[in-house]
């Protein structure tokens, strides 16, 4: 899939697209979460690729008059729609609406739970950089409890060899966590020394109770990326976030835009081209290729 994903970026930068691979196919967008990039991205993605493709709101749509989620599920089957791709709350909904209804589900972040096709663009733009995953040490820093980024990333950057730690606040750490295969740091510095890549988390305060954290200020004293933390990395270290970032609270502006290290603007291009290649595996589904 990274090979791939790596043959769209190429095709991206080079203003070609491929319309023929999905033409016929419609593609829906069902998010009951906000989202700039993972949203924008799937509709270029199936825009380049020739797809029909529908941004359902949800705000608009009859889920606001009480229409439950299986039901809303049901009406978008009815209607043959090939491609689903689900943002929700609720960590297992994609899962359990890929088993309703005929079309391939695409999972673009569950509650807590996993947002694949975010490790898929990470892993892609790491590996564009450094050369491989294998080997690789890297630092998931923040809030690792809310994060569904984190549990995906530590998934797939440990199957592909890297070394993965998670750092932040204990509060902010879930239990057992180790249990996935990664290192616990509650301090910065020893998380930090020899990471190639260093992960900033955001602060999810919508899912947070209250006093999981101390304040802003003290929050990024301790934990927020700034120069100085940042030189107890590698030299070479590419500073990372899905983004949206908190300024001034996971991580120092002065680090979000040093282009020496930081890829985040990458990470957004690079979540096209992975998208891209999740629609074009998923086109060769069908009767006999399943
Ligand atoms: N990284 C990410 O999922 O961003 P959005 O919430 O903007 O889609």
């Amino acid at each position: 899939m990274l090979e791939l994903a790596e043959s769209y970026a190429l095709l991206n930068r080079s203003g070609k697209t491929q319309r023929d691979l999905l033409r016929g196919r419609t593609l829906i967008n069902l998010f009951f979460e906000n989202s700039t990039r993972t949203r924008t991205s799937f509709e270029l993605a199936g825009k380049r690729l020739g797809a029909d493709v529908i941004n359902m709101s949800v705000q608009t749509s009859s889920v606001a008059k009480g229409e439950t989620l299986l039901d809303t599920a049901a009406t978008l089957n009815a209607m043959h729609c090939d491609l689903l791709v689900v943002r929700h709350n609720l960590s297992g909904a994609p899962h359990l609406l890929s088993q309703k209804v005929d079309a391939s589900v695409i999972n673009a972040g569950d509650g807590t739970h996993e947002h694949p096709t975010q490790a898929l663009l990470d892993a892609l733009t790491i590996r564009r950089h450094l050369g491989r995953l294998e080997g690789l040490l890297v630092v998931i820093c923040g809030d690792v409890t809310h994060s569904r980024v984190a549990r995906s990333d530590i998934l797939l950057l440990t199957t592909m060899g890297a070394r993965v730690r998670v750092c932040g606040p204990a509060t902010l750490i879930p239990p057992e966590i180790e249990r996935m295969g990664v290192e616990v740091f509650t301090d910065v510095r020893p998380a930090l020394e020899g990471a190639d890549v260093v992960m900033m988390l955001r602060l999810q305060k919508e899912r947070m109770a209250h006093g999981l954290v101390p304040s802003a200020r003290e929050y990024f004293r301790f934990w927020g990326l700034d120069a100085a933390k940042l030189a107890w990395a590698q030299p070479h270290a590419l500073v990372m976030h899905p983004g949206p970032i908190n300024r001034g609270i996971e991580i120092d502006s002065a680090v979000a835009d040093d282009i020496e290290h930081s890829v985040i603007h990458e990470q957004v291009e690079m979540g096209v081209a992975v998208r891209m290649a999740v629609l074009d595996i998923l086109s060769r589904r069908g009767p006999g290729n399943e």
